[in-house]
């Protein structure tokens, strides 16, 4: 099988592609990214060498590029898109052009050489819950708050619109917030063990009573793979982690301790605008239909996780000023 991956630089899609080529030796991937700050081809050097692996740099809006790499696929599966809320208060207007309209492009290109279609997306499409009450199941009505959750919402509207209008063969994904790595260190969990490292301080937003459903990026993978092998045409899967409502407070004391580091390292910093209060995740449906679970205890890989970041500066370290640039802009 030939998979079109787009957004294969960024976190999630090089953990995907590593996966894939791990556990499906025999097929072919092409990587279409146009390498934003948020792609970087060291995600994935290890595997630049591999005959069965292609990057290709360029947009998913140019059509024409779309079109010809949709054409020599078996499948596309799309994680291309601007993910990170802050830069989405900052500056929304590149989440509607890559998310909404970049997502269009693709959908076009399968459409006219109707191919299967996988849409990663999150579960911020659904909004956010009260603390202590409540999932998101496949039913909850779309609700999102941001520029980012509202351009993705509005990608999986056109994916499910494709295959009802067009017949497109099309599956999505709705995970919750994932971490691991090769995770940019713009996001939570990133960010706070790289200015640990770095002897700056955790910056929690607000009161820190903010919930999220943390998911191992392996996790993640192998949920996606199921639903490209298994998962039925049309349908919508929800993924999320084993974290019980752990706020981001829990989450800080938790690396501090990994790090043996004291709680005056926490630093409260202004709240994000428009800051969903919690979400979680109910992911019964794919464990019903296809018998997927997560498997990485939160305990055992946030510490792992901390480990990959303290060995691999190298990696982050050359990103570090670009995701700070943005909280100088912000005040966080
Ligand atoms: P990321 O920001 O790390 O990577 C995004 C990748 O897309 C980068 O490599 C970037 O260069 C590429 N890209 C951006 N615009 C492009 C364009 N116009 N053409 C081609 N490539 C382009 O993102 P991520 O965290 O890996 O997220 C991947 C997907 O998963 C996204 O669709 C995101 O919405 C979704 N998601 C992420 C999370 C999470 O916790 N990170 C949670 C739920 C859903
Ligand atoms: P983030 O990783 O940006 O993911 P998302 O906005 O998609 O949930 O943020 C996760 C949570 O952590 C969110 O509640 C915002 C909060 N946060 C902080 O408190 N401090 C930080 O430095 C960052 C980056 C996020």
């Amino acid at each position: 099988m030939k998979l079109l991956i787009t957004g294969g630089a960024g976190f999630i899609g090089s953990n995907f592609i590593h996966y894939w080529l791990e556990h499906h030796p025999e097929d072919q991937i092409v990587n279409l990214d146009v390498l934003t700050y948020a792609g970087n081809p060291a995600n994935l050097a290890d595997v630049a060498n591999n005959p069965n692996y292609t990057f290709v740099k360029g947009d998913i809006r140019d059509a024409e590029i779309a079109n010809k790499l949709v054409k020599a696929a078996d499948i596309v599966v799309h994680f291309a898109a601007e993910s990170h809320n802050d830069r989405a208060v900052l500056d929304p207007g590149i989440f509607v052009e890559t998310n909404i309209n970049g997502t269009f492009k693709l959908l076009e290109a399968a459409r006219q050489n109707n191919k299967r279609f996988h849409h990663i997306s999150t579960d911020e499409v659904f909004g956010h819950l009260p603390l202590d009450e409540g999932t998101f199941t496949e039913e909850t009505p779309y609700a999102p708050r941001s520029a980012y959750s509202a351009s993705k919402a509005a990608s999986d509207h056109l994916v499910r619109a494709f295959n009802i209008t067009y017949g497109l063969p099309v599956t999505i994904t709705n995970c919750s917030n994932n971490y691991g790595p090769y995770q940019h260190p713009e996001k939570f969990i990133s960010r706070m063990i790289t200015n640990l490292i770095d002897g700056e301080n955790i910056k929690i937003y607000g009161d820190g009573k903010y919930v999220r459903d943390w998911l191992h990026v392996q996790d993640h993978c192998r949920a996606i793979d199921l639903v490209l092998t298994s998962g039925k045409i049309g349908e919508t899967y929800l993924v999320g982690g084993m974290t019980e409502d752990i706020n981001n407070l829990t989450v800080a004391h938790f690396i501090l301790q990994l790090m043996n580091l004291k709680e005056d390292r926490i630093e409260f910093v202004k709240d994000r605008l428009g800051h969903d209060r919690r979400y979680a995740v109910d992911w019964t449906k794919i464990n019903k239909d296809l018998g997927w679970e997560p498997e990485h205890s939160f305990s055992k890989w946030l510490k792992e996780t901390v480990e990959w970041y303290k060995n691999n500066e190298s990696w982050w370290r050359p990103l570090k000023d670009e995701a700070e640039a943005t909280y100088k802009k912000t005040g966080q």
